[in-house]
């Protein structure tokens, strides 16, 4: 059955990234950084700012030092980036920066699609991170746990090993990754509980794509399943440019005003939330898949028309 915790829901933003990397459009940097400001003054508990990847593979976030250095920080943020080596462990050392969210994916295939290594190579690269982090945190992010475009689906085990073994490289905390949209609420109810129950302690965050219509049900459901953190992007933008087909991460404004009106804690700012993806919506030639944006939350009410009014005997 549906449960609905008392403790807060955090909110993770990731839209500057997973959305930018594969907008049909370079956003100048100066509006990146426009975003990102207006962004950390919504309540979000943390943001993934840009990545430090090649930029010979992902053009789009070529600037991600510039926006690093150019941003305002506000207090009770967490600052993230994300990086597949440790080429982009170095770039991270060099900006303030709290945290690096390091990738991988549990697909074989999709791994050698996206970094062009092996799992074992991304592990190794994982444990050098780890022993030189210096001050930052790191979360290990297990992509395509729930299903490979290139291989179909992923059993729990593998996921399950592979969280273990995050854990014993020195991970703080763990994301599972719905790259490609393909699980639903049932399968993220198990993988999730069995996660959490293997690793005490560990924050662990649910990053759903919504490819197919069915992220904000599985967000409610990872909730249930003990999940309090949840990744989401602003306007809904975002797709893996190396996972075939792969859409959207779940709207944040969506999904926050899911979770307010149906009563779990999210002190997130949805008119905010709402006001940058409008924003946002300018930037791009493409719409926004998100639709809380359009519609409005569910207190909006749209005016009567005089015959309306008049049928109503409420013109005097
Ligand atoms: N940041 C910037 N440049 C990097 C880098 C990093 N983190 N890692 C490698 N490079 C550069 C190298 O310096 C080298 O540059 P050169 O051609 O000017 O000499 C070039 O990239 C190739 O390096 P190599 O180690 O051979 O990497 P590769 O070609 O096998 O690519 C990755 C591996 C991981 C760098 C690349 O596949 C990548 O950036 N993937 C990220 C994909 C992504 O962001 N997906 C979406 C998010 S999950
Ligand atoms: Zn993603």
């Amino acid at each position: 059955m549906l449960t609905r915790p008392t403790d807060r829901i955090h909110i993770q933003e990731v839209g500057m990234r997973d959305g930018l990397q594969s907008a049909g459009q370079f956003v100048e940097t100066e509006d990146k950084v426009r975003l990102l400001n207006r962004l950390s003054k919504t309540g979000l508990s943390k943001i993934e700012v840009t990545s430090f990847v090649s930029p010979k593979a992902v053009p789009l976030l070529a600037d991600a030092e510039t926006v690093l250095s150019a941003i305002d920080r506000e207090s009770g943020v967490v600052y993230t980036a994300l990086i597949p080596n440790l080429r982009g462990l170095d770039r991270a050392l060099a900006v303030e920066l709290d945290e690096v969210n390091v990738v991988m994916s549990v697909s074989e295939a999709h791994n050698m699609a996206n970094l062009r290594m092996t799992c074992e190579d991304s592990l190794k690269q994982f444990h050098e991170i780890c022993v030189n982090r210096g001050s930052l945190r790191v979360n290990g992010s297990l992509a395509t746990a729930f299903g490979c475009p290139f291989t179909g689906p992923v059993g729990p085990s593998v996921v399950m090993d592979w969280a273990k073994r995050f854990l014993d490289a020195g991970i703080d905390s763990l994301s599972l990754a719905d790259t490609i949209g393909t699980a639903t609420p049932h399968q993220i109810f198990d993988l999730c509980s069995n996660v959490i129950d293997a690793c005490p302690g560990v924050e662990v965050t649910l990053h759903l794509h919504n490819t197919r219509g069915l992220a904000i049900a599985n967000a409610m459901s990872g909730i249930s399943a003990g999940i309090r953190r949840l990744d989401a992007s602003v306007g809904g933008i975002g797709g893996c440019p190396y996972a075939p087909g792969a859409t959207g991460n779940v709207c944040t404004e969506d999904l926050v005003h899911a979770l307010i009106f149906d009563g779990y804690q999210c002190p997130v700012d949805l008119d905010g939330l709402i006001a940058v993806s409008c924003d946002l919506q300018a930037l791009l030639s493409d719409p926004l898949p998100g639709l809380v944006h359009l519609a409005g939350s569910k207190t909006t009410m749209h005016s009567m028309s005089d015959e309306l009014k008049s049928r109503l005997g409420l013109l005097s």
